[in-house]
Order: structure tokens, then sequence, then C-alpha cells
């Protein structure tokens, strides 16, 4: 066992503070050593208090990602779902493509405690430092109608708002199309690619790509104002990331099935009955977003009473004519 592991032991069962003096003798090693094992233990998440007369006391554990966690809380269907979880990897979405391109026949959940490309929608990046955030991606293989395909995007907010309810207590809200939003900043990004069929017209394999900020704090300056994290003292991750898998199964099990996911959309929609900006061909409409229909499309009312209706894209909340 390494020197860290036997640290964190000692502090977990202690419960007190225990002084460097005597965990490096209990353990036969340098006060230098220990010194160093608890910088390393507190790189990795955990909460260490160090006080000069009195040493070193756990204060919070470190959200470790553990597949045998994750395994654990997942539910039906689990069993012919391939979990692989990673320390490192580019994107989960890439590592799904790499799957597919090698013939993996089974639908899988790809997690990792750190994206070094993480991607977003739009071909925006998607900040995913080590630690603090879930990067996970879903791939089922499906027979889909394109049509229908679309859907999939509209059931996978309401898998994460789900998910973050019954793990966290926190309550999410929903801006169109899939952001998932807490205390009016952005906490989660979906990201779902198809690869498709076009002789008939399906999608063959869907990736759904997740990203929820938990403890991130040091966003990148041009994300900084609009970016927030859930938030937690326990670790949460591996029962999120379950959760979030065993809600996708249960909602994606039958997406013809809208009342698994459409009225918890609507109910969770931080824009219905807002006013909103929105594009079209890079021209820029104002309306009021009216509804959400079926297929997770947005209704908008114009100011001349028209309606469009949106069925993909980013819309803006106009902050000051929806003050109260
Ligand atoms: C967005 O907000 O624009 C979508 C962000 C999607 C991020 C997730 S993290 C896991 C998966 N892998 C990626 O590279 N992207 C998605």
């Amino acid at each position: 066992m390494a020197l860290k592991d036997k640290i964190q032991n000692k502090l977990e069962n202690s419960g007190e503070y225990i002084s460097g003096e005597e965990l490096a003798k209990e353990l036969g090693v340098s006060r230098a050593a220990v010194w160093k094992a608890v910088k390393q233990l507190k790189s990795e998440g955990f909460g260490i208090d160090s006080v000069s007369s009195r040493g070193y006391k756990l204060l919070t554990r470190a959200d470790t990602l553990s597949r045998e966690e994750i395994a654990q809380a997942l539910r039906g269907g689990a069993e012919e779902l391939r979990l692989i979880v990673l320390e490192s990897v580019d994107s989960t979405n890439n590592e799904a493509k790499r799957l597919l391109a090698d013939g993996l026949s089974e639908n899988a959940l790809i997690v990792a405690n750190e994206q070094t490309s993480g991607r977003g929608r739009l071909g925006r990046s998607f900040y995913s430092p080590k630690n603090t955030g879930i990067y996970m991606s879903f791939l089922i293989h499906t027979e889909l109608k394109l049509s229908d395909a679309v859907r999939v995007t509209t059931a996978a907010s309401v898998a994460v708002v789900n998910a973050i309810e019954r793990v966290t207590g926190v309550m999410p809200e929903i801006k169109w199309v899939n952001d998932v939003y807490v205390g009016g900043k952005k906490v989660c990004g979906i990201l779902t690619e198809a690869v498709s069929d076009f002789e008939t017209a399906t999608a063959r394999s869907v990736i759904i790509g997740i990203g929820i900020n938990i403890t991130t704090e040091d966003f990148p300056e041009d994300i900084r104002a609009r970016a927030s994290s859930i938030g937690s003292d326990v670790p949460v991750r591996n029962k999120l990331i379950a959760e979030v898998a065993n809600e996708l199964m249960y909602i994606c099990g039958d997406l013809s099935d809208l009342s698994r996911y459409i009225d918890t959309y609507k109910s969770h929609s931080m824009i219905i009955g807002k006013k909103i900006d929105f594009y079209i061909n890079s021209v820029r409409n104002t309306g009021e977003a009216m509804d959400i229909d079926d297929d997770g499309a947005l209704i908008v009312r114009l100011a001349d009473n028209s309606t469009v209706t949106l069925s993909s894209g980013e819309v803006t909340v106009r902050l000051s004519e929806n003050a109260e």
C-alpha cells in the first residue's frame, strides 16, 4: 500500500488531528515524506487541515471515481452495459467513437476523471479539469428514425435533472436545447452525436456526452461569468454518474413514450414564458418562448403575433425585459 493510502487510512480512522511526527514514527518514514504524501492527497481532492502545533486532520474525503461504486449503483439493463472508467482521455465522446470504429457491439458507458480536449456544441471546447467534474458518454446502438433521434437531446437533459435532484437535492433548470442551469449559471452541457445511415434514415448508434461541473472553480476567463458548479461537500460523482445512466437507460428505452420525459422537460424549462433572442441564418430575432412541442422543438411568438418553431439553435434570455 502506498504511503499516501496508509496516511489516508490513519486520518479516516482517527477523525482527529494527528501530528506529522506521530505519523512518521508509526509508518517508519521521515516527516518530509509524510508532508509530501499529505500534499498529494490534497491534490487528489481530500480536504485536509494542517495546523503546525497539532498536525493533520481529514475534513472531507476526496470524490474519487470508482468503477466498483458506479457498477454497484447501476440498475436494470446494466448487465449488458460495457463500463469503462479512465483516468484521462482526450474526450469521452471521441473514445466512444473509437470503440464504435473498433466494432464494439454492446452499449457502453465511458467515464473519465479528466478530459484533455473536451468538446462542446457548435465546435466549442468543454472545460474538463481532473477530480472536480463528471465527464461521461453513453453509447447506445439503436434503430432510431432520424426524425426521432432529436428526442434524445431532450431526453438526455431530463435524465440529468432527475439524477441531480435525486442524488444532491439541488433543483436545476433546463435552458433549451439541453443546457442545465443552477442559480442562473450553466452547470452541465450535453453533446449528442449520431452515427447515421442515410439510406434508411436511421441513427444506428447514438453517443450522448454529458459534462457536469461538481466542484469546479477556476473556470477559464471566457466562460467564468456564465459557468458554475453544483457544489457538494460529500462525494457524489460515482452515484450521480450511475443515476444519470439509469435514467438514460429508462428514458431512451422508449423515446416514443413522451410521458417519460416531456412534462419534466417543460416543468424545468427556464425559458417558457420569457422574452428571448434567437438566431435564424445568423440574423438575430426576438420573441417570447411559448412552449416546447413533443419533438423538443421550441415554439416562439414573434412581435407580429405569428409563431416560429425552432428545432435547433441557441437562445438567450433577455434579462432586462424579464425582470420582475
Ligand atoms: C456543451 O455545453 O456545449 C456540451 C458539452 C458536452 C461535454 C461533454 S463532457 C463528456 C463528453 N465528451 C466531450 O468531449 N463532450 C461531452
